[in-house]
């Protein structure tokens, strides 16, 4: 098991972080794990279970006996729900807009988080993605991302997604979408928005390849600087 480093990356939805998380582990050789794939298939099963949204208890019991098995490596990340690949059956606008109903509840987020740090410390070192990374789920990570953008270029980059997945989707609903979900979200990461705690990235005028570049730098540039002060 290779120790570290351990990157986080955290930011509202559409600032481009799983494709950036992807291609960056990618270049490391380390997995990458995406967060969010979680939340969404625990969305997923609370609709085909038809479970009120609202039914706390419901939900978190519902949780529990999920078995929710996430196979990550540097080029995949695989979810599995009770045995069911549903890696594909997450990405829906249904499931998107399901998903905060689950987001938003404290108890189910402390079985999800426990879940990723078991993850993490199978995997030793890896890129991961989502709300709460920096945060909650691995305050100790060695670098720490935030990536933003302008809420119109979010809503460009889903409408690409979703349209390349087949979904016939309107603009004002994507932007509706990312917007309540921003309300909720960003109290988990604005922290690292403070002084000295992460490295901020507005990825509103950059190309993919430039966002991916400056984080494998700023990687680089950690690790290099570890190893000197460890000799
Ligand atoms: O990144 P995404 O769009 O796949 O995330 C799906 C939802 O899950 C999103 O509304 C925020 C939530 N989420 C979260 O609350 N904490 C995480 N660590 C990851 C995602």
């Amino acid at each position: 098991m290779p120790s570290g480093p351990v990157i986080t990356i955290d930011g509202p939805a559409g600032s481009g972080k799983s494709t950036v998380a992807r291609k960056l582990a990618a270049r490391l050789g380390i997995a990458f794990l995406d967060t969010g794939a979680m939340y969404r298939a625990l969305a997923l099963k609370m609709l085909e279970r038809k479970l009120d949204p609202t039914d706390e208890e419901a939900l978190l019991e519902m949780t529990r006996q999920a078995d929710l098995q996430v196979d990550c490596g540097p080029t995949h990340q695989r979810i599995k729900l009770d045995g069911r690949d549903v890696s594909e059956a997450i990405r829906t606008m249904e499931v998107s807009r399901a998903t905060p109903a689950i987001a938003r509840q404290p108890k189910i987020r402390e079985v999800l988080v426990e879940h990723q740090r078991r993850i993490g410390r199978h995997l030793g070192a890896f890129v991961t993605e989502g709300r709460d990374q920096g945060t909650v789920a691995f305050p100790d990570a060695d670098v720490k991302f935030v990536l933003d953008a302008d809420v119109h270029t979010r809503v460009e980059r889903r409408l690409i997604d979703l349209r390349a997945d087949g979904e016939d989707v309107r603009p004002q609903d994507v932007l509706a979408n990312l917007q309540t979900r921003d309300e909720g979200d960003k109290s988990r990461w604005a922290a690292l928005l403070e002084p000295g705690q992460a490295i901020i990235i507005d990825t509103t005028e950059m190309s993919l390849g430039e966002v991916v570049d400056a984080l494998e730098i700023a990687v680089r540039q950690h690790t290099q600087s570890k190893e000197a002060s460890s000799k």
